[in-house]
């Protein structure tokens, strides 16, 4: 794991944004696994303007969205179809039919699942991951206890992360407890992941997953497998990392020939 220490998330949007658009100048055909949340606003926003001031081209870019709440159409405004648009596919010059998000509305959930495992392999794999993670360790909304070898499938939300995103939602009723997600085993499949996390709250799961044990209570641990998984921190939520110096040493004095 590499991990990035960044003074605040504007910083570690910027690392993030270059990964991506390095990506995309070597392979302009790249398929981008994409978040939502909070998290990646900052990356997206960066997104946006090296489309506009650098002329990052998307147009042979192709992306997968990791999840979507099951019950919400792409217009609802909390769906995660309408947050992709909204914040980042409208002011890109991406092709809409390169762009999937899970189908929240469809009528057979397994077979929508088994497709969307389909369309990622024909696409020829995730090329880049981009992760958020959750106060409870989830990554794409793989609560503790998920399969780490799942993939992508049903699930239903944790109390913890249904108050956590229950800000979203005016009317709390209508805050869908199940979601489709990928699978870890789907995620731990993309060629390369980048883990956002930033604030103070997002701390102890880091802490969890980057120096804990690998464990499926906390699924972001099992990124300890991946071959080429970075971990992009601010400073408050690296703060109960034992050895967040060395991470930082090692990132500030890394060989030219590694930079990315
Ligand atoms: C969203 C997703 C989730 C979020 C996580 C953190 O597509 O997969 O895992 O990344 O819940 O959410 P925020 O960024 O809102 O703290």
């Amino acid at each position: 794991m590499e991990i990035i220490i960044q003074s605040d998330s504007k910083e570690g949007d910027k690392v993030a944004a270059r990964m991506i658009a390095g990506l995309i100048r070597r392979k302009p055909d790249a398929v981008l696994g994409l978040a939502t949340g909070s998290t990646p606003l900052g990356l997206y926003r960066e997104l946006v303007r090296m489309h506009r001031e650098e002329g990052l081209d998307f147009s042979g870019v192709t992306s997968f969205n990791l999840d979507e709440y099951i019950g919400l159409a792409t217009d609802h405004p909390q769906s995660y179809h309408r947050f992709m648009f909204e914040n980042l596919f409208n002011h890109i010059n991406m092709a809409t039919d390169r762009i999937h998000v899970p189908d929240g509305m469809t009528a057979d959930v397994p077979a929508f699942c088994a497709d969307y495992e389909q369309s990622i392999r024909a696409a020829g794999g995730i090329d880049l991951q981009v992760l958020g993670i959750g106060t409870d360790g989830h990554v794409g909304f793989n609560e503790p206890s998920s399969s780490l070898a799942s993939r992508t499938r049903i699930k239903t939300l944790t109390q913890q992360t249904l108050s956590d995103n229950a800000r979203h939602f005016a009317d709390p009723s209508g805050q869908p407890h199940h979601v489709i997600t990928m699978g870890i085993g789907t995620i731990m499949e993309s060629r390369q992941v980048v883990m956002l996390a930033f604030g103070a709250n997002k701390a102890d799961a880091v802490a969890r997953s980057v120096e804990g044990p690998v464990c499926a209570m906390m699924p972001a641990s099992v990124l300890q497998f991946h071959p080429r998984a970075h971990v992009i921190l601010d400073d408050a939520s690296a703060a109960r990392l034992s050895k967040a110096d060395y991470y930082r040493w090692v990132y500030d004095n890394k060989p030219a020939w590694q930079q990315h």
